[in-house]
């Protein structure tokens, strides 16, 4: 058996909807940048998921990969210590999708919140397909082939994420047993000596006849306090107690993100279908203009009326840009109409045009070398697809799919 993968891996994917904005930037991207000298990181353009909702026209797909992995590397992910690649690279993916299909029950699948909201909010297109129904356990695949301890994502996705752990949990109770397993538990409980394998036999029938929890603590505890066993042994007794075997998908964790709201232009939330974004890469004078023309407390008629920067977007921007000086300053303004709006927006216009300079500057030399691109994808799909190897040969393995 090949060793567990690494405590601390990171998986995390996003959909190719082309150029990215701010929201995209402060609800994820701005966070995978410093979970990236954190932890083991593996990002991934999620072209596949893409078709279970935009099927019907992929012309732009190509495109739109493209332009995601430039305003990745524009905002600051490094090639050199994450691997990022594209999921249709590596069809692990697909294959573990597959043999997960074949144990997951559809009413899991129908229960997902976003199968029902996103079919109602997608309309005009029709989602009653296989796809659709299955894109969760294909994020589930995305997550489990490598092994992932932990899943930066939003709240949106964070069923998703449950689904992987009880899909991972199903997978591990009916193919993860050694051939021998129950023999070599059995072999170890004889190892912990006389009055100790006495117990760890009572308490663990007493839980597995009962459900009784302390007893399963307490046999627990029994195993841990027991220095004299192989941690192989260990790893059995513990399984054992439980009647399962040896873990081979391990169950991965959320890793919540803390994302500040970013407001779009007219005030709701910034979003590409919305049509009220600021790009990653946009022109500056461009965003000069639409910032000056943002929504503001609808209160603020004429230049003398108070405002409330609590129903101001503007201020969910200061909040992520300005220092708490200028935040004093604007709320305080603001309250007592000293300032006007676009006074007001100007520290955080200053701010945001500097920001996505840099991007500019950066996303510009990816756009003039393709080659660098292409070869930080190939490596990318080089690296992930070694680690999703060694996963689907032990999956195959305990499925019996293969002699060896
Ligand atoms: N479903 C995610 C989204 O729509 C993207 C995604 C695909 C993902 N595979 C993943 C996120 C695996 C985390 C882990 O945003
Ligand atoms: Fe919003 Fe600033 Fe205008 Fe107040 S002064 S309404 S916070 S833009």
């Amino acid at each position: 058996m090949s060793s567990p993968a690494p405590p601390r891996r990171v998986l995390s994917g996003m959909r190719p909807t082309g150029r990215l904005h701010l929201g995209n930037y402060h609800g994820a991207l701005r966070n995978w940048v410093e979970l990236q000298y954190q932890y083991e990181c593996f990002f991934m353009v999620a072209d596949w998921h893409m078709l279970t909702t935009g099927y019907d026209d992929t012309t732009q797909l190509q495109e739109h990969v493209r332009d995601v992995l430039i305003d990745w590397l524009a905002a600051g992910l490094n090639p050199g210590v994450a691997t990022l690649f594209i999921q249709s690279h590596v069809p692990e993916h697909a294959e573990l999708h597959l043999l997960l299909s074949m144990i997951t029950p559809l009413g899991w699948l129908e229960r997902v919140p976003s199968y029902k909201d996103q079919q109602e909010q997608l309309k005009e297109k029709d989602l009653a397909t296989y796809g659709f129904l299955g894109y969760p356990l294909l994020q589930s695949a995305d997550i489990l082939v490598y092994r992932a301890a932990y899943v930066p994502v939003g709240e949106d996705q964070v069923a998703h994420v449950e689904l992987t752990r009880e899909a991972a949990r199903r997978f591990n109770h009916i193919y993860g047993r050694e051939a021998d397993f129950e023999a070599k538990a059995e072999k170890a409980v004889k190892s912990l000596g006389g009055r100790n394998a006495t117990n760890y036999r009572a308490l663990r029938r007493k839980f597995q006849e009962t459900g009784d929890a302390e007893a399963l603590e307490r046999a627990r505890a029994l195993v841990h306090s027991n220095s004299r066993i192989t941690v192989a042994d260990r790893e059995r007794l513990l399984g054992f107690l439980e009647g399962t075997g040896v873990t081979i998908l391990p169950e991965p964790q959320v890793l919540l993100t803390a994302t500040p709201k970013v407001p779009g232009l007219d005030g709701r939330k910034m979003s590409k279908s919305y049509g009220n974004t600021i790009g990653l890469r946009e022109d500056p004078d461009e965003v000069v203009k639409k910032l000056r023309t943002m929504t503001t407390d609808p209160a603020r008629v004429r230049r003398t009326d108070p405002g409330d920067p609590e129903k101001c977007p503007v201020w969910d921007l200061h909040k992520i840009y300005s220092d708490e000086a200028t935040r004093k300053w604007a709320s305080e303004g603001c309250r007592s109409a000293s300032i006007g709006c676009l006074e007001c927006k100007q520290p955080v216009i200053d701010r945001i045009v500097e920001e996505i300079g840099g991007m500019r500057r950066r996303a510009q030399e990816f756009e003039d070398n393709p080659e660098t691109v292409r070869n930080i994808v190939a490596e990318g799909a080089e690296k992930a697809r070694t680690a999703a190897r060694e996963t689907l040969d032990e999956v195959r393995r305990s499925m019996h799919l293969r002699a060896d």
